[in-house]
């Protein structure tokens, strides 16, 4: 070799030296922790395709909140699983519907973490979709409202953010506008901007029994090949008032986040769904990957793809893993 030349290598031989030209950190403050809440007392009972998830009674979910907020973990993202569904979904925004009180008792008990909530009717509805059926169609105009007065819902019984899924059209600008007329005005919105219809959200409709009950979610979640419409939906969610844009799921679209975060100036997140905690899982517990390696590859891939915020299922692994010092090896 010719002297003089770049040597690569030279920076990669002590782990050290590694470690201070490392580009991308993950952090515990980047981390966002997914949870579910039921009815009842007492109850922890984990779900089948996501080993180490579970559904939690209130007073479990507070539990597992304080723990999450000592591991420095700044923010919860809540699901509800209402005891009952029925066609326009109500129990999404009753007064004492589930996450109405799950958000009242964390933040009660653990005031200082963030708690988001995902804002959507599908766990709601009898029929498992996002919105109102009409003739077997699902309706975009009339269940704004319903979404709008879900975020106000959760806003008034103090949750800090609130983070639309439902993918209906023009949903971020009702929220903004009805959040702004209850006097919410300071409560941001997480927009779940490029939302795709995914197999990967397979094991968590198990875990917050939201599968529709007939045909799919193509006609509102976003085509898996495209890419420019990706870009044209978080546009529209910045005009209707988007805090924070996001991409979902994380690992088979980080072309899209990488994107997002080269043409919108708003922080970007990217939820790692379930499908994908369920698949490094699995095969860590057939022994063909090095689970806790996965993991954290994957985890610093969705940053360093440009996002800001990373939603896992992993957040209290990660945690654990980065105090380790697992990713600096
Ligand atoms: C509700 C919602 C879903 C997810 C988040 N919010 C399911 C869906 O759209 O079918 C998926 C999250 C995951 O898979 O971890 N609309």
């Amino acid at each position: 070799m010719a002297q003089g030349v770049y040597r690569p290598r030279r920076l990669r031989e002590k782990a050290l030296l590694r470690k201070m030209v490392r580009e991308t950190a993950l952090t515990a403050a980047d981390l966002v922790y997914p949870l579910f809440v039921v009815h009842g007392r007492g109850v922890r009972q984990e779900i089948g395709a996501m080993p180490g998830q579970y559904q939690r009674s209130i007073d479990e979910l507070v539990k597992e909140a304080k723990d999450a907020a000592g591991m420095g973990i700044p923010a919860i993202l809540l699901f509800g699983i209402p005891e009952e569904k029925d066609a326009r979904g109500s129990g999404a925004y009753a007064e004492d519907g589930i996450i109405q009180q799950a958000v009242r008792a964390v933040k009660d008990t653990v005031p200082d973490l963030l708690v988001v909530t995902d804002v959507c009717l599908c766990e709601y509805t009898s029929h498992g979709h996002c919105g109102v059926v009409e003739d077997g169609v699902v309706k975009n105009d009339p269940t704004l409202e319903l979404i709008a007065r879900t975020a106000v819902s959760h806003a008034e019984a103090g949750a800090d953010m609130v983070a639309p899924s439902d993918m209906m059209d023009g949903r971020v600008g009702a929220i903004r506008e009805a959040l702004d007329e209850a006097s919410l005005v300071e409560t941001p919105i997480m927009a779940y901007s490029a939302k795709y219809a995914s197999c990967f959200y397979g094991p968590f409709r198990e875990a917050a029994q939201s599968t529709p009950q007939f045909g799919d979610r193509r006609s509102y979640q976003m085509d898996p090949a495209n890419g420019l419409e990706a870009m044209r939906e978080i546009a529209l969610d910045v005009d209707e008032g988007a805090d924070i844009v996001m991409v979902k799921p994380a690992l088979p679209y980080l072309d899209i986040i990488s994107r997002a975060k080269a043409e919108f100036g708003l922080p970007l997140a990217a939820y790692s769904v379930s499908g994908e905690y369920a698949m490094i899982r699995a095969a860590g517990r057939l022994g063909w990957l090095d689970e806790g390696r996965a993991m954290m590859e994957a985890l610093v891939s969705i940053k360093r793809a440009g996002a800001d915020i990373v939603i896992t299922y992993f957040a209290k692994d990660a945690v654990r893993a980065i105090e380790r010092g697992l990713e600096s090896r």
